[in-house]
Formats: C-alpha cells, sequence, structure tokens
C-alpha cells in the first residue's frame, strides 16, 4: 500500500479553498500513473500538524468522495487542531509529569543526604551545611541562611550561609518580630515577600547592601518549640509556587529536626559530664570512708592515687586509660569492707585464719565493683594489687607481665606509701628504710623496670611529711 501525502501549505488553508479545491490545485489527475497502488491520501495542512486522511481505493475516487463530503479544509482544520491540542497537552503533560517525577526523585534523594547528614554528624555545622546546599540546589535560589534562636536573649542570631555576597549577613542579631526573620519566629509561619521593593521595613539591616528582590522566611520548628529560621533569597522578582513552598517547608523541617538532634546530644553530653563528676565524686568520697574506718591511713588514698598517675604517665599509659587507673587506685582496698575491725584494726602480728581472711579482700573488690559497668575497667587494681613478680602473691599468684602493669605499677606505690605509714601494727618506716625495702624488692615482689622508674621520677622525693613523732627510727 502506498500513502500520497499531499501537503498543503498554511497558506493555502487560508486562502479558504475547500479541501477539493487544494487537491484539484495541486493536479492530482497527474498522478493517474500510480494507479492502482494509491490507497491512501493523505492531506496535510499546516505542514506537519495537521493531518487530514482520506482512505480511498483510487484518486478518482478521491475526487468524488471529497465532493461529498463538501469538507472544507478549515473545517477539517478545526478538527485537527482540537485534536492537536489535545495531544500538545497530553505530551507537555507527559514531559511535564516526567520533569515532575524527576524533580521529586532529587528532591527526595536530597531529603535522604539530609537524613544522612543528620543521623551521621554529631556536628550542627557539617548538618546545616548540606541542608543549605539542597535549598540552593533544589529550591534555585540565590542566598540562603540559617539563623539560630538563642533561647535566653530571645534573638536570631547567624549561623550559616550560602551565597551571600556581602559579609553583612554574618552579623545579623535580631529580636523576635523584628524584620521577616523575627516575624516568621514570633509567628511561626512562613513570612513571603515577593517583591522586597515594596517591603519597606523588613528589609534587615546588614542586607541592605544585597539587591534581593524576592524573599521566604520558614520558621524552624521542633517539637513545638522554635529553633530559628531558615532565610531564602532572589536576586529576581520570584513568586513562589506552592509546591516551591512545600519542599521550603520540608526542608525547614529537617533543619529543626537537626538543630533539636544537635541540642539533645549537647545537652546528653553535659549531663553525661555532671554525672562522670558525680560518680568520681562519690568514689572519692568512698574511699575517704574507708580511710577514716582505719584512722591511721587517713590520706593514703589520696596520695597512692595521686603518685600511681604519676608513674604510670611516666610508664606511658595513655591519657584516657589514666582515668580508669585513677578510679582503681582510689578503691584498691575498697574489698577491705569486708575485712571485720578485730583484723583489721589489729595491733599486732595477724594469725593464719587472720591472713586468710584478709587475703580476700582483691577478690572482695572484684564482687563488688564488677556489677557496676563504669567501674569495670577500673577493677585491675583493686583485684591485682597484692600480685607478685615472683608470682608468690594473691589472690591468683599471677607471675611478671601476667599481672597487669597498672596493678605493677600500683603495687610499688602502694608499700612505699604504706611503709612510710604508722599502721596500727607498726609505726611508718623513715624515707631511706622504705626506700631500701622497694630496692630489695625489685625483681620479686616488683616489677624491675617499674622500680627503676619510680626511683627515676623521684617519688620519693614528693613524698609528703609525716607526724615524725610517731615514725620509728631504722
Ligand atoms: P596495708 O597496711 O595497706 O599494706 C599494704 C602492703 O604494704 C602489704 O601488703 C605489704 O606488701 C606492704 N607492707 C605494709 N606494711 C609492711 C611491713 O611492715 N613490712 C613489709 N615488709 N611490708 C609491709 P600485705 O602484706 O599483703 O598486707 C595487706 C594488708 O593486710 C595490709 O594493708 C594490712 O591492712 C593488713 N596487714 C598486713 N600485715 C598486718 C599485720 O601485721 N597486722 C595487721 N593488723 N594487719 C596487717
Ligand atoms: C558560614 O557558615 O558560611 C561561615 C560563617 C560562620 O561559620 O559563622
Ligand atoms: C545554639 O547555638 O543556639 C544551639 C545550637 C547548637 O547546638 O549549636
Ligand atoms: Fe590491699
Ligand atoms: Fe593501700
Amino acid at each position: 500500500m502506498i500513502i500520497l501525502r499531499v501537503m498543503l501549505t498554511a497558506a493555502v488553508v487560508l486562502m479558504g479553498m475547500t479541501a477539493l479545491e487544494a487537491v484539484k490545485q495541486l493536479a492530482l489527475p497527474d498522478l493517474s500513473w500510480w494507479e492502482p497502488q494509491i490507497s491512501v491520501v493523505i492531506i496535510s495542512a499546516l505542514v506537519s500538524t495537521l493531518t487530514a486522511y482520506f482512505a480511498l481505493r483510487q484518486y478518482r475516487q478521491v475526487l468524488g468522495e471529497l465532493e461529498k463530503w463538501q469538507l472544507t479544509v478549515q473545517e477539517q482544520n478545526d478538527q485537527l487542531v482540537e485534536a492537536n491540542t489535545a495531544l500538545q497537552i497530553a505530551v507537555s503533560e507527559r514531559e511535564t509529569s516526567q520533569a515532575m517525577t524527576e524533580r521529586q526523585l532529587q528532591r527526595i534523594t536530597a531529603l535522604r543526604d539530609i537524613d544522612m547528614a543528620i543521623a551521621s554528624s554529631l556536628d550542627l555545622r557539617v548538618t546545616v551545611e548540606v541542608i543549605l546546599d539542597q535549598v540552593q540546589t533544589q529550591l534555585h535560589t540565590d542566598a540562603a541562611r540559617v539563623l539560630l534562636l538563642d533561647p535566653q536573649t530571645r534573638t536570631l542570631e547567624y549561623f550559616a550561609n550560602r551565597g551571600f555576597l556581602d559579609t553583612a549577613c554574618l552579623h545579623s542579631h535580631l529580636r523576635l518580630g523584628e524584620g521577616n526573620a523575627g516575624r516568621a519566629a514570633l509567628e511561626r509561619r512562613a513570612v513571603i515577600q515577593p517583591d522586597l521593593a515594596q517591603d519597606d521595613n523588613q528589609h534587615p539591616p546588614g542586607l541592605r547592601q544585597e539587591p534581593f528582590a524576592s524573599y521566604a522566611g520558614v520558621p524552624l520548628i521542633a517539637k513545638g518549640e522554635v529553633q530559628g529560621v531558615l532565610e531564602v533569597f532572589h536576586r529576581t522578582r520570584f513568586a513562589p509556587e506552592p509546591e516551591w513552598l512545600n519542599f521550603l517547608e520540608v526542608l525547614a523541617g529537617q533543619t529543626a529536626i537537626a538543630i533539636d538532634n544537635a541540642n539533645l546530644l549537647g545537652y546528653l553530653q553535659s549531663a553525661n559530664a555532671e554525672l562522670q563528676v558525680a560518680y568520681d565524686t562519690t568514689l572519692e568520697g568512698w574511699s575517704r570512708a574507708l580511710d577514716l574506718r582505719d584512722k591511721e591511713t587517713e590520706g593514703h588514698t589520696q596520695r597512692v592515687t595521686k603518685y600511681t598517675l604519676h608513674l604510670a604517665r611516666a610508664c606511658g599509659i595513655s591519657e584516657s586509660e589514666l582515668l580508669h587507673v585513677q578510679r582503681g587506685a582510689l578503691l584498691h582496698d575498697i574489698g577491705k569492707m569486708g575485712i571485720p575491725d578485730n583484723i583489721l584494726l589489729k595491733p599486732g602480728p595477724l594469725n593464719d585464719e587472720e591472713w586468710v581472711i584478709m587475703k580476700k579482700h582483691p577478690r572482695l573488690a572484684l564482687e563488688l565493683l564488677s556489677p557496676i559497668p563504669y567501674l569495670r575497667p577500673a577493677l585491675e587494681i583493686p583485684y591485682c594489687h597484692h600480685e607478685k613478680w615472683d608470682g608468690s602473691g594473691y589472690p591468683r599468684g599471677l607471675k611478671g607481665e601476667e599481672i597487669p602493669l597498672a596493678a605493677r605499677i600500683f603495687a610499688v606505690i602502694d608499700v612505699w606509701d604504706a611503709l612510710r605509714s604508722d599502721r596500727p601494727y607498726r609505726a611508718g618506716w623513715p624515707v631511706e628504710k622504705a626506700l631500701q625495702h622497694i630496692r630489695d624488692s625489685s625483681g620479686t615482689h616488683f616489677d624491675p623496670q617499674i622500680v627503676q622508674a619510680f626511683e627515676q621520677l623521684g617519688i620519693v622525693t614528693l613524698d609528703e611529711p609525716r607526724a615524725e613523732s610517731k615514725q620509728c627510727s631504722l
């Protein structure tokens, strides 16, 4: 089947010819040699937009039919224009809906990026930077900035921006109700100014230098609290559509969540820090209570904690571990809470049964402290401070480096300070005698390297003066 396409120009149509006349004008009879292959003749007026066709078996029939139909090109044109318009609408709708789909996809991706930034960054600044990038990209704004509400002063303070040419925007302090942003925050609603030129009083100080034409400010509200304002600016007149405004508000919602998260995290961090201080104060209280029970050991715990930290630092223990070392030292003899007074405060040497009980104090410390997760990393000292380098210590008879480093360090300090102090069972030893004992015990009771560090560090010289009257001589 051959389709013959006859193009009629718009001019022909405009001349008001009937379709038949037009066909005749185009000397269709000359097409006779095509016969009989021509089965369809298509007449197009308005090239490429109007298409009329007549399904006929032969060109003679074309003429006959055309006369019969009495259809003017103009009439047909009307029909075709109508059809074409419908088609164009359909096409443009499809294009629009494709563009919309793409835009929606981009926006969903943008929101996902923001969610990821909120979830993965503890730093509000990082998250807000991500959000401002998306504001600029998705909403095609010329500039955008975030102001945060300071709850104390009730002012909106500049936090971050994109696209400003002048640094004046960095120095905004707006009271609630002041300027567009202040109004958005006070009235808890978006403030839209498609034409800033007509907006006499609202252009906030600091922004006059920037020739912005249009403005939108959205309050940042999380959990019912205004956190700040997201502001966007256009340098040319811009009347926002509902869809644009809707997405601006979605982005403002994300910003508010990010701020609320950051505030919550800040609150948790300070609450946690306060809790740590409270715990550590409690520990110090406990350790004082322990010292008080045995009046003679007063100050012992504070001193051994201080010297142990010195020596531990010199032995290369990291700052983060030092915290646990400190807690462990404070609590080293907490197990003595379980030792009866008649043994703990006995003025003379312990007998075998009493020793069995006394040697339980490291294990008692383990039982007392291990249920407290916060103190578990501090257990090495309370549990292992009576282990000896040669394996003859208690409770487990650990040997050499099997003994945790913190406990090896602490043992030297503890014995040093115990010897220098009065005990119910003996008076404190003078410096030389105590030092000699430490040296003599290197390699048996103590790790030789720790003894060396102890001497190098001059812990001996840090030793606080004692009540000499109570101390016996050699
Ligand atoms: P503590 O009085 O705080 O002594 C801690 C460690 O310092 C002792 O662990 C020991 O290694 C060393 N030390 C203290 N005093 C002396 C001493 O006079 N000579 C020597 N060579 N070393 C000393 P140790 O021996 O495992 O004792 C643990 C705890 O048992 C002591 O803590 C103390 O509360 C108690 N204790 C030890 N010996 C006696 C005693 O003869 N009488 C009484 N009542 N309690 C004792
Ligand atoms: C900015 O956020 O664009 C820089 C200004 C600032 O950090 O305060
Ligand atoms: C503020 O600056 O007002 C609190 C937001 C933050 O955590 O930085
Ligand atoms: Fe002990
Ligand atoms: Fe001690």
